[in-house]
């Protein structure tokens, strides 16, 4: 394997891009490939199969492109497909998880609240998580099925955007929660409103730093840091509509992106 060769990420959508720029402040001299499947989003709400279809079609881009790491920025995904991924290639696969042991850790009042897609909520890896680091305290759960296409649409602060926080966290601020756990990485993205709405008292917890030390240790321990000391590139992929992704994109990643559409074998 070539360590100068590109880091793949990929996610149902642009929520990806909040793990991305975590990756980027990291590991600057790392080259990146980025795939949203924006033409199959949202995620929560496909079957199981679905979705492992979708993420072995993603990888098998991604190898196309001879990355040398993957990472699945999707929480989604990730308890739908990351086993049978890591079954099927043999490169590093690494992947996401709601960060409920730091919220338990730091929970004063004993109440945790995580917002996440249903399917995330419902599997097996969560549930495991919960019986793992949740005893002794309460964790509220809320699934959040319109918080994507507002993300996907780039309304990250409009008047309904707003109310569907208010909506979705109410019974979890009623219940005195001062950890709130982003559970779908397009969450991170709506912070300064949810920051407004939970309030100074709440602690938002997302997983971008955590998944990317987890990248970073495993590059490391297999040699395939990149040693260029240049600044690493990023290639943008999406299945989605490029006309209409590329200014969510900008607004997103924070500058204007090259953003190309997703060969029709894998989109
Ligand atoms: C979605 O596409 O529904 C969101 C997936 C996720 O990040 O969990």
């Amino acid at each position: 394997m070539n360590p100068s060769a590109p880091i793949g990420v990929f996610d149902s959508g642009v929520g990806g891009l909040s793990v991305l720029r975590a990756i980027r402040a990291a590991l600057p001299y790392e080259n990146l490939c980025y795939v949203a499947d924006s033409g199959h989003v949202p995620y929560g709400t496909k079957p199981p199969e679905y979705l492992q279809q979708r993420s072995l079609t993603l990888t098998r881009f991604l190898l196309s492109q001879n990355v040398k790491a993957i990472v699945v920025a999707c929480n989604t995904a990730t308890v739908a497909a990351v086993a049978d991924l890591r079954a099927t290639f043999p490169i590093p696969i690494i992947a996401i998880e709601p960060a409920v042991k730091p919220a338990v850790l730091a929970t004063q009042t004993g109440v945790v609240g995580v917002i996440a897609t249903a399917t995330t909520l419902a599997s097996q890896q969560f549930l495991s998580l919960l019986e793992r680091f949740g005893s002794g305290v309460t964790i509220l759960t809320q699934a959040c099925p319109h918080l994507v296409r507002q993300v996907e649409k780039g309304d990250l602060t409009s008047v309904v955007t707003r109310a569907l926080i208010q909506k979705y966290t109410k019974p979890i601020l009623m219940a005195g929660a001062d950890m709130l756990v982003l559970g779908c990485t397009h969450y991170p993205f709506l912070r300064p409103l949810l920051d407004e709405v939970v309030g100074a008292n709440v602690t938002l917890l997302d997983t971008g730093a955590a998944v990317t030390r987890q990248l970073s240790n495993i590059l490391a321990v297999q040699n395939l840091l990149n040693p260029s000391q240049l600044p690493g590139r990023e290639e943008f992929w999406t299945s989605g509509e490029i006309k209409q992704a590329q200014s969510v994109f900008a607004t997103l990643w924070g500058e204007a992106v090259n953003l190309q559409p997703l060969p029709p074998a894998f989109a």
